[in-house]
């Protein structure tokens, strides 16, 4: 798609905000740039930087694994973060790098225009579904945000150091499933 072509040739050369002068790659997103469904995580970190690809990592594997288990894999969904560049030892985005990268986020889900989006974490969860709540409270609810849901749930690389979250992740994924089956998707 074209627009998401020039706006990924734009933000390769970002410098908006100081993290260009880290990053070695720029990990704009990745997947099918058609799909009704979507996945927003928090930022590259050090295997994503390295290869300029999201989710590539254990938390990347672990996300692999559960997306095959409700019958889906990278080429049916578009994978993206909320920061396009690695926060230095994958320290927590702050406020001004959300609100400057943010921008390229929103152009790429008006581009893609899922049907569902499924934010990972607290980063994307506060962003998208426009709350402040923690994902411990808001996970597996359905956020109507004008024609799109979006559906929070714990971060794959969270879920790696808590297994009582995993199960819970594992039963957000299959009810999203359902629901996805429901849209015809
Ligand atoms: N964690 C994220 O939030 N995004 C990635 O791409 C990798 C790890």
């Amino acid at each position: 798609m074209r627009e998401l072509e020039l706006l990924k040739r734009e933000v390769e050369n970002c410098t908006r905000c100081n993290l260009y002068k880290t990053r070695t790659n720029v990990v704009f997103g990745d997947g099918n740039p058609e799909a009704k469904l979507m996945l927003v995580g928090e930022a590259p970190g050090y295997y994503e930087d390295k290869k300029g690809l999201p989710f590539v990592g254990s938390a990347g594997k672990l996300l692999d694994t559960l997306l095959e288990e409700i019958g889906l894999s990278r080429d049916k969904v578009y994978i993206a973060n909320v920061l396009k560049c690695r926060p230095p030892n994958n320290r927590d985005p702050n406020i001004r790098e959300i609100e400057t990268c943010s921008p390229y986020l929103f152009a790429q889900i008006s581009y893609i225009s899922p049907k569902v989006i499924i934010t990972l974490g607290n980063h994307s969860t506060r962003l998208l579904a426009e709350t402040e709540l923690g994902i411990t409270k808001v996970h597996g609810r359905i956020f109507k945000k004008g024609d799109k849901v979006v559906i929070p749930t714990f971060h794959p690389a969270a879920c790696l150091y808590h297994p009582e979250w995993l199960k819970l992740l594992r039963e957000d994924l299959s009810k999203i499933h359902s629901l996805l089956s429901e849209y015809g998707l």
